[in-house]
């Protein structure tokens, strides 16, 4: 393979690379070293061993290795990890015979791994690394996409599957929407019906079930062994029917609806004026918060159409109340602005006409998920089967050509926390489904979160991902070629 095409490929492009003299090729005798007392490298060398022994097909055991080794094999150390990697930065060098992965925690390792995955070819050798070094850490804190299970249910082991492509391209955050009005997705021990009931419903066509605890555990835990934090939605106030119907007391009437089937929004809500509503918050959210190892609460408060502004403002300063007394942060959609901030919330921006720049002067981090431009539930063109329409269509190109700075006015680069993009389920039955809408728009989103704005041009990009067909199609992931790619498969 033409070796400056093979270094030039990665996405997302690192802030530098260049090459230089040497060459390790893998082989029975390759090791992998680990500097004494180094645990978040070895938890990523383990990781990564896995990986490289499946792909190369040797053995590759790690070793703690006292001295600094000198050949033949791949060196995980802190040591010597420069200051600007930050949290999530590596340094990667390639010389002879020896590969030296450098960061400050698991998360640099970790994607330091996939850079090398990266580095290697997709499926069949040869197995080599020539000489390089590469010095790489984020632009954006937060990178994230969103899954709908609420609309769709979709099966522990195709979430899983999702976070391992995602993971590929140093993605950070998964932020599971665990409740709509059609389905509500994960079991409350002390309100059993929103699963047993709530769990049961799902749009027109799509797919019932929920998560026990222990699955979500589960899905959380393996999330964080790939470096990634998983991000739960209860949305609140609207977007409720499926909680309604299990529950007749949290209605302002006090009747149970029918379960919800259809795609319209903003009809339901909680009964705000109603104090056993936030017994109910305060349990759901205290027992979510128990269960998730990140740091993140995500409220919703999209969409209430059903409240007035002061109910709408009532309701979330006690939800601010909880969230406090849960310890975690708040992160919710863009109408919380309208409800009064804290200046620790995370607001997630999403209608083209918001007021950004509002929630950044009260001190809010913001996370971009512009709809216009990453809902990646929106079609690719007139044509896409898939998805819908209503925000904009949204080819490759697109979903890459924005910035996260400049998409709304008034924003600093210090305002913004990151970059989400949401796959909403209304049409979607299968993890096929999930992966067209996907891929390859994400690859793009990969790249505006951790790449450096300077010289991201779309003509280059497009090269780049290009290169990434193979790549795609041995993981078996089915995804959109679009004309506007110049693929060499098609
Ligand atoms: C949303 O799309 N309703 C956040």
């Amino acid at each position: 393979m033409n070796k400056d095409v093979l270094y030039k490929d990665l996405i997302p492009k690192p802030v530098s690379i260049k090459r230089q003299e040497g060459l390790l090729c893998f082989g029975v005798e390759t090791k992998i070293c680990v500097q004494p007392g180094c645990d978040q490298a070895l938890k990523a060398a383990e990781h990564i061993a896995q990986t490289l022994r499946s792909l190369t097909g040797f053995p590759l055991p790690i070793e703690i290795c006292t001295e600094e080794p000198k050949q033949g094999c791949l060196f995980f150390t802190s040591q010597g990890a420069r200051g600007e990697l930050g949290e999530e930065g590596y340094s990667l060098t390639v010389s002879a015979g020896l590969v030296t992965i450098r960061a400050h925690t698991f998360p640099g390792f970790f994607f330091a791994g996939q850079t090398l995955r990266q580095l290697l070819p997709p499926g069949e050798g040869p197995w080599q690394l020539e000489g390089v070094e590469i010095i790489d850490y984020p632009r954006f804190a937060w990178r994230g996409a969103m899954l709908d299970v609420a609309r769709s249910f979709f099966s522990v082991d195709e979430v899983k599957r999702v976070i391992d492509l995602l993971a590929g391209y140093k993605f950070n955050r998964l932020h599971l929407h665990l409740s709509d009005d059609q389905g509500w997705r994960i079991m409350i021990d002390s309100w059993p019906n929103l699963a047993l009931h709530g769990g049961s419903g799902a749009v027109e066509g799509g797919r019932a079930g929920y998560y026990t605890k222990d699955q979500y555990r589960e899905i959380a835990a393996y999330a964080q062994r790939r470096a990634m934090v998983l991000v739960p939605e209860i949305d609140l106030p609207g977007h409720t029917n499926a909680a309604l119907a299990a529950y007749p007391e949290l209605n302002r009437d006090g009747i149970a609806p029918e379960p919800y089937r259809g795609i319209q929004v903003g009809f339901s809500t909680l009964a705000v004026e109603k104090e056993i509503t936030y017994q109910f918050v305060r349990d759901v959210l205290g027992e979510l918060a128990e269960l998730t190892p990140g740091p993140y609460l995500h409220v919703g408060g999209d969409e209430a159409h059903s409240t007035t502004l002061e109910e709408y403002k009532l309701f979330l300063e006690r939800v601010h109340t909880i969230v406090a007394e849960t310890g975690k942060t708040l992160v919710g959609w863009d109408e919380i602005i309208q409800a009064g901030l804290e200046p620790t919330d995370l607001v997630q921006i999403w209608r083209r006409e918001t007021k950004a720049q509002a929630a950044a002067g009260r001190g809010a981090k913001l996370i971009m998920s512009p709809c216009h431009h990453i809902y990646l539930d929106m079609k690719y063109n007139p044509e896409t089967v898939l998805g819908q329409d209503w925000a904009a269509l949204i080819e490759v190109k697109d979903a890459y050509g924005w910035d996260p700075v400049t998409v709304y006015p008034g924003l600093a680069e210090e305002d913004i926390l990151g970059v989400e993009a949401p796959l909403w389920a209304e049409t979607l039955r299968t993890i096929k489904d999930v992966e067209y809408m996907l891929f390859p728009r994400i690859l793009g989103v990969a790249e505006i979160g951790w790449s450096p704005r300077e010289g991201r041009s779309w003509e280059e990009y497009r090269q780049r991902l290009a290169a990434h067909e193979p790549r795609l199609e041995v993981q078996g992931v089915h995804f959109y070629r679009s004309p506007q790619v110049p693929w060499k498969g098609r």
